[in-house]
């Protein structure tokens, strides 16, 4: 089966002026749908035509196949991507927010330093939260690479900080895109990918 785009969790006007509905357009309907394209033509008609997404970047990556692999991850990173924002302003709960405090010094600490870790990331790539030896951990990955691509990483959630995410709505204000966006964190999203199957919830296939 070729892989689809997947539907959003909500409308692509939900945001307001935090991700606009035009944003929504070029970056779901154009980017992530012209990774989508762009991995069913290259298994097309191969032995991972059917394969599931996480299937087809292990072996793209296990094959040195760096096109197939930025392809089949680009689309992997994005389904995540927006499966973790949420229109409203939630919060973490109790529960949750004992392991930020425990792990990364609390939601404000937490807050700056992926902030930190996204907006000095050069050029193209994406900002993370993920779970590693059992602690919450805030990394970045260059270019399409993913976590769901590492044994022992388990993906929470992620930033996008391509130019793409963010130049309709910010311009060349990487750093104003992240606040914004810090504060449309889906909480429940998070906390359940703390069983460590966070990968499974983006794959599809
Ligand atoms: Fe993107």
């Amino acid at each position: 089966m070729a892989f689809a785009l997947p539907e959003l969790p909500y409308g692509k006007d939900a945001f307001g002026d935090v991700l606009s509905a035009e944003t929504f357009d070029y970056h779901y309907g154009k980017h992530h749908q012209a990774y989508i394209t762009q991995a069913n033509d290259q298994t097309k008609g191969t032995d991972l035509e059917n394969a599931s997404l996480l299937t087809v970047i292990a072996a793209a990556k296990a094959a040195g196949n760096k096109k197939l692999f930025n392809a089949s991850a680009q689309i992997w990173n994005h389904s995540f991507y927006w499966l973790g924002l949420s229109p409203e302003k939630k919060q973490p709960s109790a529960a949750l927010l004992a392991r930020i405090d425990a792990d990364l010094g609390g939601l404000d600490a937490f807050k700056a330093a992926i902030k930190a870790e996204s907006a000095g990331h050069f050029a193209s790539g994406w900002g993370w939260l993920v779970l590693e030896g059992g602690k919450l951990k805030v990394t970045s990955y260059h270019d399409a690479d993913t976590p769901v691509a590492y044994e022992g990483v388990a993906p929470l959630f992620t930033l996008d900080v391509w130019e793409h995410a963010y130049y309709i709505d910010y311009r060349n204000a990487r750093p104003n895109y992240l606040d914004a966006l810090l504060d449309h964190i889906d909480w429940d999203f998070v906390e359940a990918n703390l069983d460590g199957q966070g990968a499974s919830r983006a794959d599809q296939g």
